[in-house]
């Protein structure tokens, strides 16, 4: 089988992820919850992950580094932990559900009010608009990295430089780029970073976090057993765990820890050639296939690993399942939770066949995909 929905999650884990996970469990007790050693070493190795982490997004804030389930879930803490009744939220079309869905549930409850970046039909945000929307009462941008559509970056020192010099906060989705494409959070000026640990990061599914700018305060909404001040009636205030109640996911992290032990060791600049790499040869082989269209820009620079296509008026799932059947090759096709992104390509009925590829794909798989692509075409 050749898996290439890489976007979706990474298969192919470096084997010191899954050895990590099992020696975790065989060994961790709950981190921060008794002083013996098992419980101790929990806890050493959650702050270790917190440390390598912070290191990885350019931030030396290792306590402000926050552990959750998943990018879903990092977002609505930023999301709901933010706002203030009668703030305004520019946000853009490019974005996932799990930044459309809490940002439209607060404008619904009347919280918030929002305003949409344009996308044009590359898939490129409409860079003027974030200064044209911006007004009085405006708090903050919400920017994905780059499209899990179409894989298009946003330029984020340029997004940055509109928040910075409004004085608005900038909180930035990197669920398609951490760990495939350079993150600095103090030298992009990131307020709030959401992450998820199992695609590029290359973790456990259930590993994901945010990292909170000092400066910025968000109200928890999940609240309870912290380990600390027992007594209190109130969440401690301290960071992380005022953002961390429950018992963490000590098992995934320990696998997190490994695949951030390998980024860094690997170098995140040479994985993101890699994958560029791999991605122009995908996009170099399947653009002149006659009745494919590709969506995006390949004009850019850097780009995540991720090409999506049609071909000609075939409906996404049918091809996606044609690959799997015939070709044992793994994608992703349909509507991809970026309901915004398909209207500005037109493709909101037929969905998008996505190929994405990760450090681990080889050139034989991207030149089988182009070949089963083009026999399909054919056919
Ligand atoms: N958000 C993930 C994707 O784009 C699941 O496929």
């Amino acid at each position: 089988m050749i898996y290439l929905d890489n976007a979706a999650t990474t298969l192919h884990k470096p084997p010191q992820v899954i050895e990590a996970v099992v020696e975790a469990m065989q060994t961790l007790g709950n981190a921060a919850r008794g002083a013996h050693e098992n419980s101790l070493q929990a806890s050493r190795m959650i702050y270790d992950t917190r440390c390598a982490l912070a290191r990885l997004f350019g931030f030396s804030h290792p306590e402000r580094v926050i552990f959750t389930a998943n990018a879903t879930e990092s977002l609505n803490l930023a999301l709901n932990g933010l706002f203030q009744p009668g703030d305004h939220v520019i946000t853009t079309d490019l974005e996932h559900n799990s930044v459309l869905r809490p940002l439209y549930r607060l404008e619904d409850l009347g919280m918030i009010s929002l305003d949409f970046v344009p996308a044009d039909r590359m898939g490129n945000p409409d860079y003027s608009a974030f200064e044209d929307l911006i007004r009085p009462n405006t708090r903050a941008i919400v920017t994905t990295h780059a499209s899990n559509l179409t894989g298009n970056l946003v330029d984020l020192a340029r997004v940055s430089a509109i928040a910075k010099f409004h004085g608005l906060l900038l909180v930035v989705d990197a669920s398609q780029t951490a760990g495939s494409i350079p993150i600095s959070m103090e030298d992009l000026g990131i307020d709030l970073l959401c992450f998820t640990g199992h695609k590029g990061l290359m973790g456990p599914q259930g590993t994901g976090g945010l990292c909170v700018s000092p400066g910025v305060t968000l109200r928890p909404w999940k609240v309870g057993g912290s380990g600390v001040h027992s007594y209190s009636r109130t969440q401690p205030e301290d960071y992380p765990t005022c953002l961390e109640a429950g018992t963490l996911n000590g098992h995934g992290i320990a696998g997190l820890s490994a695949a951030v032990d390998f980024l860094l060791e690997t170098g995140v600049e040479a994985i993101a050639r890699r994958e560029q790499e791999l991605t122009l040869r995908f996009y170099r082989g399947v653009k002149d296939i006659p009745g494919v269209t590709v969506y995006g820009d390949f004009s850019q620079p850097q780009r995540a690993a991720i090409v999506a296509l049609n071909l000609e008026n075939e409906d996404s799932g049918q091809v996606a399942d044609a690959l799997m059947e015939d070709f044992g090759i793994a994608v992703r096709s349909g509507a991809h939770c970026a309901p915004r992104m398909h209207q500005a390509l037109g493709t909101q009925n037929q969905g998008a066949v996505r190929f994405s590829f990760s450090l681990f794909t080889t050139e034989a798989e991207i030149d089988a995909a182009v070949a089963a692509l083009a026999q399909l075409a054919e056919n």
